[in-house]
């Protein structure tokens, strides 16, 4: 047996991009239709519960994350233990993990976590969705589902303040490869937010 399987913090199975399942599914393309119809569900039960109550903290994050994909995966809804790297970037070192966390969310507690921008311009707006999104696109605090995850907690954000889910479609096009997302989530990395600005302004659309 491969040393990695005994690990607690691998998370796939031996040789694959496939993340160890409640259901032991293998087939990507089951498990991805699994993830979608969980990910829809999940985003009309935290539409729903939307209210004035709501704070868009740490624990907010940890409870979407955990939500959605708990019927699946063991790791739900907990941050990663160990360092990830796509690309050539890599993110948040583990140690680093927790306490840049919980800056980044104090930081947006201090912008009373986005939720008086009902009534400012679109512009402000996006260009603060752009400044945390891409403090969370380079924690990438979870094992997986990061993307996911970071695009619901915004929508919930932009809902709240009465604008439609952002839409992503042009930037999320290509699904293989490195879509505009991609593209803009790398430039994050070295603190260059107009691309992932152009994205948000350009899906921000108000609610009728
Ligand atoms: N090379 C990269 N540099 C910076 N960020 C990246 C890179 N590749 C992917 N990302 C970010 O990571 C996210 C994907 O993370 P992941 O945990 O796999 O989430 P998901 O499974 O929902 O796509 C992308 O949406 C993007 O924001
Ligand atoms: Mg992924």
């Amino acid at each position: 047996m491969s040393k990695y399987t005994q690990d607690k913090n691998y998370i796939y199975y031996e040789n694959t991009n496939i993340p160890i399942n409640k259901f032991n599914i293998r087939d990507q393309k089951i498990l991805e239709e699994e993830e979608r119809k969980l990910l829809l569900k999940s985003y009309e039960y935290f539409h729903n519960n939307l209210s004035e109550k709501t704070i868009f903290d740490e624990i907010y994050l940890k409870e979407l994350h955990k939500k959605t994909f708990n019927k699946l995966y063991e790791f739900a809804g907990k941050y990663r233990t160990v360092n990830i790297s796509k690309g050539y970037t890599t993110f948040c070192q583990v140690r680093f993990l927790e306490q840049t966390s919980k800056e980044i969310f104090k930081k947006l507690s201090s912008d009373n976590y986005l939720k008086n921008y009902s009534t400012k311009s679109k512009e402000e707006f996006a260009q603060k969705l752009t400044y945390y999104m891409c403090e969370l696109i380079a924690l990438h605090p979870f094992f997986e589902f990061n993307g996911r995850i970071t695009r619901l907690f915004f929508d919930m954000i932009v809902t709240f303040n009465g604008y439609e889910y952002i839409n992503y479609q042009d930037a999320l096009e290509i699904e293989d490869g490195d879509n505009k997302y991609i593209k803009a989530s790398i430039d994050c990395m070295i603190g260059q937010d107009n691309k992932m600005f152009k994205i948000i302004l350009n899906g921000l659309i108000k609610s009728e």
